[in-house]
C-alpha cells in the first residue's frame, strides 16, 4: 500500500514538474524570431479546362471561380492551386490538357467540355486513374455520369428553363410579340454551337412557351452565330435586309449574340419595344442596364455566381474524399429588375440519375433543324 502511495506521489510531481516546464517561457528564442512554426499546409492541386477563354458568360464564370477557391484556401487554411487553360474551342487541344492534368496527377479536374459526346473517353481516363471530375457549363449525356459514381458530377443549369423564360418574356408582353397584329409572331433565332444543348434547348424551349399563347413562324433558318456578338451582327443585318418590318421579335441563345442584333437592329432605324423585341440569355450588366433603360426587351439570368461556388464546394467535397451527387442544379431567373439580376448565394438541388432519367421520359428534346 506504501509503495503504491509512493507511487502515485512520484506520478503526481512528475506531472506537476513537465506541467511548470511547459508554462515557463523558453528562455532560447526559436530560430525563426520567435513565431512558432506554421503547421504544414496542404495543397490540393486542381486542372480546369475552359472549352473558350474568348467568351463573355464563361470569362465570369472562369474569374468566380478562381475568386472563390481563393476564399475557400484562406477559409479552410489550405492552398487551392488551380490551374486553368484555355482550350480554345479545339477539341484535340482539349483533350491533351486533359490528360495532362490526369498524367501529373492533379487531384481533380474541372471541365468544361469543348465537345460533352467526348465526355465518356475522358471520364473512363480519369476513372482508371481515380481522379475525380467535376464537369460544368454543358450537360453531357445522362449516362456518362454513370461512368464514375460518385466521383462525377454535372454542376449546372437545366436550359430547358431558360428558353421557357425567353418565350414567357415576349409571351408576356401586351400584344404577346405580335407587332403587326395578324395573329403570327415572326422572329429570327440566333443560335450557339452546333453540339451545345444550351442551344438547342433555348431555342426549342422559348417557341414551345410562346406558342402557348400564340402562332409563331420562324423567318429563314436558324443564325448560326456561336455564341459570338461579331457573327451576330452580319448575320442579323442580313436577315432585316432580306425579311425587313416582317421581324418582329429576335431571339438570341445568349446576349453575347443578342448585343451583335442589336447593333444591327439600331444601324437599320428599328426601335428596340417599338418595332422589334430582342430577348437573350445569360444577363451581362451591359444588357441589364439596357432592359433597365427599355431598350432590349429582356434577358435570363445565367447564374455564373451560384454555377462557380457550387462547382467549388463540390470539388472540396471530392477532395475530401466523399462521394457526391450526379447533378447539382440551379435556376435562371427572369430579369425585370436590377434585383432580379443581383448575384447572391442560393440552394442548390440535387438530383440522381434515376430521377433524372425519369424526368426526360416526360420531356421531349428535339434537335434544332
Ligand atoms: C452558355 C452561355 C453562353 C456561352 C455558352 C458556352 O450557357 O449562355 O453565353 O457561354 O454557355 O458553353
Amino acid at each position: 500500500m506504501k509503495k503504491l502511495f509512493k507511487l502515485v506521489l512520484v506520478l503526481l510531481v512528475s506531472l506537476l514538474i513537465v506541467g511548470c516546464t511547459a508554462d515557463k517561457e523558453d528562455p532560447t528564442p526559436p530560430a525563426n524570431g520567435g513565431e512558432t512554426p506554421p503547421a504544414e499546409k496542404k495543397t490540393y492541386e486542381i486542372g480546369v479546362a475552359i472549352y473558350q477563354f474568348d467568351d463573355n458568360f464563361m470569362t465570369l464564370y472562369r474569374n468566380e471561380l478562381q475568386k472563390y477557391f481563393k476564399e475557400l484556401g484562406e477559409k479552410d487554411n489550405v492552398t487551392y492551386n488551380v490551374e486553368i487553360v484555355d482550350s480554345a474551342n479545339d477539341p484535340n487541344k482539349q483533350n491533351e490538357q486533359l490528360n495532362t492534368f490526369l498524367t501529373q496527377g492533379k487531384d481533380l479536374v474541372i471541365a468544361n467540355l469543348v465537345s460533352p459526346s467526348g465526355a465518356d473517353i475522358f471520364l473512363n481516363a480519369a476513372k482508371e486513374k481515380g481522379t475525380p471530375v467535376v464537369l460544368i457549363n454543358r450537360e453531357p449525356a445522362v449516362d456518362t455520369l454513370s461512368i464514375f459514381p460518385g466521383k462525377t458530377t454535372y454542376v449546372g443549369v437545366d436550359a430547358r428553363q431558360s428558353g421557357t423564360f425567353q418565350g414567357e418574356i415576349i409571351a408576356d408582353l401586351p400584344n404577346k410579340g405580335d407587332i403587326n397584329g395578324d395573329g403570327v409572331v415572326k422572329y429570327i433565332m440566333l443560335l450557339g454551337d452546333t453540339e451545345n444543348v444550351d442551344a438547342q434547348q433555348r431555342t426549342q424551349y422559348s417557341i414551345e412557351a410562346l406558342e402557348k399563347v400564340i402562332k409563331t413562324e420562324r423567318l429563314g433558318q436558324g443564325l448560326r452565330a456561336n455564341w459570338k456578338a461579331e457573327e451576330a451582327q452580319p448575320l442579323t443585318a442580313n436577315a432585316l435586309q432580306q425579311f425587313g418590318d416582317d421581324i418582329e421579335v429576335v431571339f438570341a441563345n445568349n446576349d453575347g449574340m443578342g448585343l451583335g442584333a442589336l447593333t444591327s437592329i439600331n444601324a437599320a432605324g428599328r426601335v428596340v419595344g417599338e418595332d422589334i423585341y430582342i430577348v437573350s440569355v445569360d444577363a451581362l450588366q451591359e444588357v441589364v442596364d439596357l432592359v433597365l433603360e427599355q431598350k432590349y426587351t429582356g434577358t435570363v439570368l445565367n447564374d455564373h455566381y451560384n454555377q462557380a461556388h457550387t462547382a467549388a464546394d463540390v470539388a472540396v467535397k471530392l477532395l475530401n474524399g466523399e462521394e457526391v451527387e450526379p447533378y447539382y442544379w440551379h435556376d435562371y431567373v427572369k430579369v425585370m429588375t436590377a434585383d432580379d439580376a443581383k448575384l447572391v448565394r442560393k440552394d442548390y438541388r440535387t438530383e440522381t440519375i434515376e430521377k433524372y432519367k425519369a424526368r426526360l421520359e416526360t420531356i421531349t428534346d428535339k434537335p434544332i433543324e
